[in-house]
């Protein structure tokens, strides 16, 4: 099928590479000239695993192609991908300025012949509608520009959410649990369940033993919702973890052996049990706020939602307060960080724990260092402020009163931490994530402190 993505961001890219690997026709279009010509050159401007590779092989097939012209990408595609970001406003709710340009701009340049346009971006719950009405609008500005008959256009909306997670986004890409779709077309509906037929790994592999991808399909704004209430949900799942781990922590018993003992009931499941100094990155914290938001424009006050949010918050600050237990005065101390990005496997930064702790640390007087495997080797680096980006762990480590491991980067289950802690003023470590070898590391010598342990 012949697809436009507009937007090349984590969800774009991977999403137009994705396809165009499962033999669709994609263009995939971004206003910034300079990304453009990266990503001509099979270049990706975001760090995800397997993706340049993938790139790669698509621009060579000739199956994916990039510009930063909407209109032609608009006059290829009869599936139009809307995949442009929605960041947070200062008052929680998305900023859906780029939507709403890419749909008037998609009404601009709209001719003859069915199409589909497809909201992969997450969007506030009725976005729908409202993509429909400015593509509409962009329609009649057109006609009203270049005079004469409206052309006969013909056009369904679509809410397709994405659940890929970075680091192992062309995985879920391939492998979803699920897909949604939401519209009031059935038609529509059809042909994105035909585009996504040879996207999806299990319903076209070999292997008939697996059962195929569910498909929800819905109405527009439960789709919407869907997106919201699962990333609510598994937030909440991690606050919920955190806070019985705040209480093993006083009482005295094991976070990691409560987590198991609760996850292998099969209604809770053992994923995102993992306790640690909070939850980051580009969605979870966007979307929570936008959903308590939207329970608020309703009248509706959302208090689970707001008690996560408020369980992270104090969640990123556990760190600190580990290390003021155990350095008392943290005036003058050196502390080592180990990873900044919200998560490993990823450069991204947005939201992370690291950002709030290297604040809080300077604020109280202490010298801030940090090793991390990605933003040691980028351009990242330079951005940081209050933090000194070492290229090596061992230098790092250099006169440190405390580590304090912030991402659970799989580096750093070999790093060699004898000679670190030669290198240490005092070898004291704190888990962020209960990640590393508590036993190994006290034979060292080390002061290990974990999270709800
Ligand atoms: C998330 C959703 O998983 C994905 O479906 C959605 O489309 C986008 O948001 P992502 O932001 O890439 O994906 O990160 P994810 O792997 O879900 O982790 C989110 C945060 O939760 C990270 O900060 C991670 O460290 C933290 N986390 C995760 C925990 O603290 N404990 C866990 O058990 C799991």
């Amino acid at each position: 099928m012949r697809v436009c993505v507009i937007g090349t961001g984590y969800v774009g890219l991977v999403t137009g590479v994705c396809l165009a690997h499962a033999g669709h026709h994609v263009i995939c279009v971004d206003n910034n000239e300079e990304k453009v010509k990266l990503m001509k050159a099979g270049q990706s401007p975001i760090f995800e695993p397997g993706l340049s590779e993938l790139m790669q092989e698509t621009i060579a097939s000739g199956l994916v192609e990039f510009t930063s012209d909407l209109e032609a990408g608009v006059a290829h595609g009869e599936i139009l991908f809307i995949a442009v970001g929605t960041p947070p406003l200062p008052t929680g709710e998305s900023d859906t300025r780029y939507v709403e340009a890419v749909a008037r701009g998609i009404g601009h340049h709209l001719s003859e012949g069915y199409k589909v346009i497809v909201n992969k971006s997450t969007v506030p719950i009725g976005s729908g509608d409202w993509v429909r009405m400015i593509v509409m609008e962009g329609m009649a500005e057109q006609q009203a520009k270049t005079g004469g008959a409206p052309p006969p256009v013909e056009f369904d909306v679509v809410s397709n959410p994405e659940f890929l997670r970075e680091g192992s986004a062309i995985y879920d890409t391939f492998n979803p649990d699920r897909i949604v779709l939401g519209s009031s077309s059935q038609k529509a509906i059809g042909l994105m369940q035909e585009l996504y037929t040879t996207v999806v790994a299990r319903t076209f592999a070999e292997d008939k033993t697996l059962p195929p991808v569910p498909v929800v399909s819905t109405d527009l704004s439960s789709a919407e919702m869907i997106k919201y209430a699962a990333n609510s949900f598994l937030a909440t799942k991690i606050s919920f973890v955190n806070e019985v781990a705040n209480i093993c922590d006083r009482v005295g018993a094991d976070i990691t052996q409560v987590a198991k003992g609760i996850g292998l009931d099969s209604r809770i499941g053992g994923k995102f049990l993992q306790a640690g100094i909070g939850w980051g990155g580009s969605c979870f914290p966007k979307d929570v706020s936008a959903l308590i938001h939207t329970a608020d424009d309703y009248g509706y006050d959302a208090q689970l939602l707001k008690a996560a949010v408020s369980v992270n918050d104090r969640q990123r600050l556990l760190a600190l307060e580990k290390l003021q237990q155990e350095l008392k005065i943290l005036k003058g101390k050196v502390v080592g960080l180990l990873g900044l990005t919200f998560k490993p496997d990823t450069d991204d930064m947005r939201d992370a724990p690291s950002l709030l702790l290297i604040e809080n640390l300077n604020r109280l007087g202490a010298k801030v260092k940090a090793y991390d495997p990605i933003v040691s080797q980028s351009g990242l680096r330079h951005g940081l402020s209050g933090v000194i980006v070492e290229n090596d762990p061992l230098h790092m480590a250099e006169g440190c009163d405390a580590l304090v491991l912030v991402t659970d980067w799989q580096e750093f289950l070999t790093l060699d931490y004898g000679a670190i802690a030669q290198q240490m003023h005092q070898s004291l470590i704190i888990d962020g994530r209960n990640f590393l070898d508590r036993s190994a590391l006290e034979s060292l010598g080390y002061r290990y402190v974990g999270i709800g342990h």
